[in-house]
């Protein structure tokens, strides 16, 4: 696991959009998996920016977002649908025949994990997952004790997940209580994986997933076990973390590595 600490949310946003950006410009037609949240919103700003000004194109890629609330319509305003159409797929060239999203309102929402597992497998797979962090440190909406080698189904929230995202809601407006949410072991079998998190809020989350024990109870603490993780976090989300100065010592000597080493040599497929 790589954790990068930032003095800013700018750097940090460059950061993940040069992450994003490597995948893309060197496998054209990759698989990015998407996240929702405030977490992910500086990643998107800057890679509309760079698709505008820079002409960074998404005409091939596929994208799988993680979860989707049960109950409410891909047009309802706080569908996850509708989050990514307004904060990058509306802004961007990317085919949106090209970009999945679990389906909240199928009949039975139970039927809909193993085909929205089967539609990612047969886009050959997730190459760069995105992620950011509940501050129970659940992924997607994968709730503490969700099992590490989960799937792709169906998730009932916890009351502090239900508070949290209570934000987004109007007082009089249907909140869910449940969702459709990629598993642990979906997450994990991406071939990259890239998470945010920003705030003081985030803290105990990232503390214990960066260095707590790997366990179903921090479902985040799963990351421990993929081969290639970058934690990209700001001063106030590292403020629990005990080595906090080794993983910036790291990021140094990484930055050494990567000056002789082009980054594309650091994306594989
Ligand atoms: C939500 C989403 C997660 C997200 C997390 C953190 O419930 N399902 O994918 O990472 O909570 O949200 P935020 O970035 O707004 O703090």
């Amino acid at each position: 696991m790589e954790v990068l600490i930032f003095p800013d949310s700018q750097s940090l946003d460059r950061k993940s959009a040069d992450l994003v950006e490597s995948q893309i410009t060197t496998f054209r037609d990759s698989v990015i998996g998407l996240a929702t949240g405030s977490s992910p919103l500086g990643l998107y700003q800057e890679l509309c920016r760079r698709h505008q000004e820079q002409g960074l194109s998404f005409a091939k890629v596929k994208t799988f977002n993680l979860d989707e609330y049960v109950g409410i319509p891909d047009d309802h305003p706080q569908s996850y649908r509708t989050f990514m159409n307004k904060h990058l797929f509306k802004h961007i060239d990317i085919d949106l025949g090209n970009t999945h999203v679990p389906n909240g309102m199928a009949e039975n929402p139970l039927e809909t994990g193993p085909a929205y597992e089967q539609k990612i497998e047969e886009a050959g797979g997730i190459d760069l997952q995105v992620l950011g962090v509940g501050t129970d440190g659940h992924i997607g909406f994968n709730e503490p004790t969700s099992s590490l080698g989960s799937v792709t189904r169906v998730k009932t929230l916890t009351e502090q997940t239900f508070e949290d995202n209570s934000r987004f809601f109007t007082a009089d407006e249907f909140q869910p209580k449940l969702a459709i949410t990629m598993g642990i072991k979906t997450i994990l079998d991406a071939r990259r994986v890239i998470l945010v998190a920003q705030g003081e809020n985030k803290a105990d989350a990232v503390r214990d997933m960066v260095e707590g024990p790997l366990s179903a109870f921090c479902p985040a603490s799963a990351l421990q076990l993929h081969q290639r993780t970058t934690i990209l976090i700001d001063e106030a989300a590292a403020s629990k973390l005990q080595l906090r100065d080794y993983y910036q010592f790291v990021g140094k000597m990484q930055e050494q590595l990567t000056e002789k080493h082009s980054p594309s040599d650091w994306v594989r497929r």
